[in-house]
């Protein structure tokens, strides 16, 4: 099984999915999306953004490597009645199963940058945007102070280090790594821009059942949790994921969790 395929469909992403709606629509409404629009959503889920591209009336593709979401992204385009909108597995390395420039917007909101292979990732998603066309992305920062960036610091003193070569996830958070991998890619170096966007989980839970939920359906979560319990510290992780959402919760209901988290959004004109 590919690790990255079975990470993915570990759990239950649809479950954290439910807390990213609001940012994920607010996310779409700024990519200018018109009804004549070919959109491939990579690393869909189970729709957060690709939905909310279909409702603007593009006709949307979503492709995610992992089989649950698949299915649960065409599921909730049927209870949404988006017949313009469907759902299949595939992998941001090699979309073999795309033509060439098929597309004129390809998004990818917190999703590609999960596979491995960036040079791969950032050579498919030019490969299969039209000339003129364009390419946004959503990328989490490494060293970033806010919410995503903190659960990685503190979920990775509790798990073995990666192999040799891996190339974190968060590399794509760093502007000079989207030039030179979209540069490798074809694309012109002047036409790569990136700029800070805030990005708010929201959750009617308190933020130590919004930790819980992580912890039994977010599969990089999951795994710390596995890596923690083996050294008998799980107890120490819940506690420390628990202390870190407490801080960065806004909501004015501590009974309930908003916690803003600042990404890289990055556009590539084509
Ligand atoms: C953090 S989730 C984000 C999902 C969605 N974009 C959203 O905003 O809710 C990361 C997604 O990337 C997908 N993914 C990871 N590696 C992938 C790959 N190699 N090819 C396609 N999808 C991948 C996962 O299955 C998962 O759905």
């Amino acid at each position: 099984m590919n690790p990255n395929k079975a990470l993915w469909e570990k759990g239950d992403f649809t479950r954290i999915a439910e807390s990213m709606r609001e940012s994920g629509e607010a996310l779409v409404q700024k990519l200018g999306i018109t009804k004549v629009l070919k959109v491939l959503d990579l690393g869909c889920g189970d729709g957060t953004t690709a939905l909310p591209e279909a409702k603007l009336g593009a006709e949307v593709l979503g492709v995610d490597i992992a089989s649950n979401l698949v299915a649960a992204g065409n599921q909730r385009a049927k209870e949404h009645g988006l017949a313009n909108c469907r759902f299949q597995e595939g992998d941001a390395t090699n979309l073999h199963e795309l033509k060439d420039h098929s597309f004129d917007l390809v998004v990818s909101i917190f999703g590609a940058m999960f596979a491995p292979k960036p040079f791969d990732v950032a050579r498919e998603m030019v490969r299969v945007t039209r000339p003129g066309g364009r390419i946004v992305m959503g990328n989490w920062i490494p060293n970033d102070p806010t919410l995503v960036s903190q659960i990685l610091r503190i979920s990775s003193a509790y798990t073995p280090p990666p192999p040799e070569g891996f190339v974190s996830p968060m590399t794509w958070g760093i502007e000079s790594h989207v030039v030179e991998r979209f540069a490798a890619a074809g694309a012109s170096k002047e036409k790569v821009s990136c700029v800070r966007d805030t990005f708010t989980f929201i959750s009617a839970s308190s933020p130590a059942v919004y930790v819980d939920n992580f912890r039994k359906y977010y599969g990089p979560t999951m795994n710390a949790f596995d890596a923690a319990g083996q050294k008998g510290r799980a107890a120490d992780l819940q506690k420390e994921l628990e202390t870190l959402f407490e801080q960065h919760n806004k909501s004015p209901n501590k009974n309930a969790t908003l916690i803003p988290a600042t990404f890289l959004r990055v556009t590539v004109v084509v």
